[in-house]
């Protein structure tokens, strides 16, 4: 519907920007922190864009206090941020390493006094080599334990301070590239293999929410889900179907198991016909259901349209574009399933991802009708390329369209009776885009960092950092 009057942001709307460890800390190995799956990974050549890592990424782990000064001036109102397990637990378990809590107390204590809410995500994707390496990682039931003791951690020491947590950062991305695709650590291809992992990262993601409320009970968690919702690529009933299929078995295979405990029933009947379902033990869906979350965090970027795909002859493995060459990306699917097909409805960016702002109001209301869950949009950005002019300026009016745009839509969703929480930009600095290196920038902030050369690292504001500061100012009042 279209709204005659929309209904104003809330009083207490979260207006935040977030990052994660790795792509932002730098200091890979300073101060006690054992080597992560990506310390290890981003060395494998030919794995990353021009072979980036983030040994220095964009050096916060020296800048956090210049940055979270960017952040007050800003006005911002939240900053998610991620800790790095392996600067708690070198090893994944055992001894803390006090260095690496004393970071996370520091950084935490800068953003209170500067009155910006720390939203923390327990896991944004780097697992400690160590785990990887002594059973496999997400590969082993052992995993939930040892997730659970290092949240456990985290909510001690943190809990005081912290009350809005993210348990894990976009599990159906890590599991599906890590060990579907073998574009991220470890990997692999092996479809049975991934839903098992996927299992047990639910299973994690339960039982740390499940200790949480013994921990933090004044405080709020959820999973950061990335949400593409689904379209189909015409009326004609076999897109449509596709399409429900594509939802079901790539959307609500997780967040159902999120907010209801159980998994979907079609997806589970395909799965298991071809012999894919993972094992579940007794107790599992018990486990399941105790570990509810308190919101959807969703992480959005882009809808995907699918269209029917034959079971002999279909599309099967498709192609990402990393690389920023507009139109490299290629259809992907399961035959009998679905694939996918571009939308010609819609803009794409350079790297191809779909530029739909209705997209966002579509899967906000989805998840609202189907889980009646508080919605808090953990990530939402534009990753493109900047132009630092005469002056260190940097005029990103694509940015502040893309954002302004997405947040209209946040509006629209709200005025339709979503409940949100608060809106995260994806990011607040610029930061490594972990397979796409440097010249993919997201931030309000410029930082002068490249994928060859060494760089000062020294911090631009952007023109959209000033563009959001008013948002902030006016609580969006003039979107
Ligand atoms: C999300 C991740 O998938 O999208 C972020 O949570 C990531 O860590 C962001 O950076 C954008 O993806 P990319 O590949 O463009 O960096």
């Amino acid at each position: 519907m279209i709204h005659d009057k929309l209904f104003p942001f809330p009083q207490n709307f979260l207006w935040g920007s977030a990052s994660a460890a790795y792509q932002v800390e730098g200091a890979w190995d300073e101060d006690g922190k054992g080597p992560s799956n990506w310390d290890l990974f981003v060395r494998i050549p030919g794995k990353t864009f021009k072979g980036t890592t983030g040994d220095v990424a964009v050096d916060h782990y020296h800048r956090y206090k210049e940055d979270v000064r960017l952040m007050a001036e800003m006005g911002l109102k939240a900053y998610r941020f991620s800790v790095a397990w392996t600067r708690i637990f070198p090893k994944g378990k055992g001894e803390v390493n006090e260095k690496g809590i004393q970071f996370y107390n520091d950084l935490i204590d800068e953003l209170v006094v500067n009155k910006i809410e720390p939203i923390l995500t327990i896991y944004h994707w780097d697992l400690p080599q160590a785990l990887q390496d002594e059973y496999g990682g997400w590969e082993s039931r052992q995993i939930v334990e040892d997730f659970t003791n290092y949240a456990v951690t985290l909510y001690r020491h943190f809990g005081d301070r912290v009350k809005y947590w993210v348990s894990l950062n976009e599990q159906n991305i890590f599991t599906g590239l890590g060990y579907r695709m073998a574009l991220h650590p470890p990997g692999l291809k092996d479809d049975k293999l991934f839903y098992q992992v996927n299992h047990y990262a639910n299973l994690a993601n339960a039982s740390a929410i499940k200790e949480f409320r013994k921990y933090v009970p004044d405080g709020k968690i959820g999973p950061s889900f990335a949400y593409s919702p689904a379209y189909a690529a015409s009326s004609k009933p076999e897109d449509i179907l596709a399409a429900e299929n594509a939802e079901e078995i790539n959307n609500h295979w997780w967040m159902d198991v999120y907010a209801l405990g159980e998994y979907p029933q079609a997806a589970w009947n395909y799965l298991q016909s071809k012999d894919l379902a993972p094992i579940v033990e007794s107790g599992d869906l018990a486990l399941l259901k105790e570990g509810k979350p308190d919101f959807m965090g969703v992480n959005y970027y882009q809808t995907t349209t699918y269209e029917k795909n034959p079971l002999i002859g279909g599309v099967t493995e498709g192609h990402f574009n990393t690389t920023g060459k507009k139109g490299t990306s290629k259809d992907t699917g399961i035959p009998g399933v679905f694939k996918t097909i571009k939308n010609e409805n819609l803009e794409r960016t350079n790297w191809d991802w779909n530029i739909d702002p209705t997209g966002l109001r579509i899967g906000l209301r989805r998840i609202t009708n189907r889980y009646k869950l508080p919605i808090l949009i953990s990530e939402n950005g534009l990753g493109e390329y900047d132009k630092v002019e005469d002056g260190d300026i940097i005029n990103d009016d694509y940015r502040i369209d893309y954002l302004k745009s997405h947040l209209k839509a946040v509006q629209e969703s709200i005025s339709d009776g979503v409940d949100m929480l608060g809106y995260c930009t994806w990011s607040f600095t610029d930061l490594l885009s972990w397979l796409n290196g440097f010249q993919k920038r997201y931030g309000f902030v410029y930082v002068n960092q490249h994928e060859e050369g060494e760089h000062d690292l020294r911090r631009i504001k952007k023109k959209s950092y000033h563009w959001y500061k008013e948002v902030i100012e006016k609580n969006g009042d003039n979107l």
